[in-house]
């Protein structure tokens, strides 16, 4: 096989990466865990000609010569392993707006990862896959295993990999993302992040960090909602607080950001039990059980500073596709 597709859910953490203790492997300084998004995909074919002369890149919404030299450093990395001296054509698209700041590294690399490697006929464990993601973006590697997912912090590149938790039908909850400016962000996960270990809290973050992880899934097993959604929220707002104590500062809200902040702990005095997590960026992820969906769209449609909504629910890993794109 020398042509493949793949596609691959983006993914919400809810315990955060931020920080990087290798920024060429992508190895974390904590692990983090993650849900797969459904309504958030990205889909990627990948065609290795031997009469290809370079590599020729086609991103929808995006021509930017950062990316697609990102694109071809990925996939320098999966012909050194195959030992395969081919150029590809690649051609990309996402499924929501990837011109509005929402992330979309994540579905990315672990689409272009499984495509390209398929197209080679290399057959990879999920673990080496999920390894394979991560060094071409370090949340790519959960968008790998199905539904809910830990990234394993590991010592070296080997043991820095994702699996699944859960599968995703395990939890009925939803990822209802408010998208509240067309505004792309100014400065992307992977430059921000070398700024972490700058604030003066990171120090207290990481000395916290793994007791978080091994709550959070404890309170993942028991499906204990209202514990979830709490600590959720507080850890956005710690890596928020970590952002915004970096040096340069990095503030990536904006003013709809804080109003929808506001209104989700409205609804919750309202007896709505919504709550609200945050990436790099502007847009503001609400999660909430999937029963309430409906009445959260209903609610939001209504705001002016919304400009889109996008509903997820949990959703398999990167998976193989017959629809090529070429
Ligand atoms: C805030 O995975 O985009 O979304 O590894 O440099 O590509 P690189 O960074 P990236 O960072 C994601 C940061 C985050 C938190 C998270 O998803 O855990």
């Amino acid at each position: 096989m020398i042509k493949s597709t793949s596609i691959a859910p983006s993914n919400i953490a809810f315990i955060k990466y931020w920080g990087k203790k290798d920024s060429s492997l992508k190895l974390p300084l904590n692990g983090s865990v993650s849900m797969n998004l459904s309504g958030m995909t990205t889909t990627t074919t990948v065609e290795f000609k031997k009469d290809f002369t370079e590599d020729e890149i086609l991103i929808e919404n995006d021509d930017r010569k950062k990316t697609k030299d990102r694109v071809s450093g990925h996939l320098d990395k999966i012909r050194q392993i195959t030992e395969v001296d081919m150029k590809a054509k690649v051609v990309s698209r996402n499924n929501f707006p990837s011109s509005t700041g929402l992330s979309s590294s994540s579905s990315a690399f672990a689409a272009l990862t499984l495509a390209a490697v398929n197209a080679l006929n290399l057959h990879l464990s999920e673990k080496d896959l999920s390894i394979l993601a991560r060094q071409g973006s370090g949340s790519a590697c959960r968008s790998i295993p199905d539904g809910f997912v830990e990234w394993l912090e590991g010592e070296d590149s080997n043991s820095s990999y994702s699996y699944s938790l859960h599968p995703p039908e395990y939890f009925d909850i939803a990822d209802v993302v408010i998208v509240v400016s067309d505004k792309k962000k100014d400065i992307s996960s992977t430059e921000g992040q070398i700024l972490a270990d700058t604030s003066p809290f990171m120090a207290t973050r990481l000395a916290n960090i793994k007791d978080k992880i091994i709550k959070i899934k404890q309170i993942i097993n028991k499906k204990d909602f209202s514990s979830f959604g709490q600590l959720i929220e507080s850890e956005a707002l710690e890596m928020h607080a970590i952002m915004l104590t970096s040096n340069p500062p990095l503030i990536y809200w904006q003013p709809g950001t804080i109003n929808i902040i506001k209104l989700v702990k409205k609804m919750r005095t309202e007896g709505l039990e919504v709550y609200f997590s945050l990436n790099t960026g502007q847009d503001v992820h609400i999660i909430c059980k999937r029963k309430d969906v409906n009445k959260l769209e209903g609610y939001f449609r209504k705001i002016e500073e919304v400009k889109r909504i996008i509903v997820n629910y949990p959703s398999v890993g990167a998976r193989l596709s017959d629809n090529h794109l070429f």
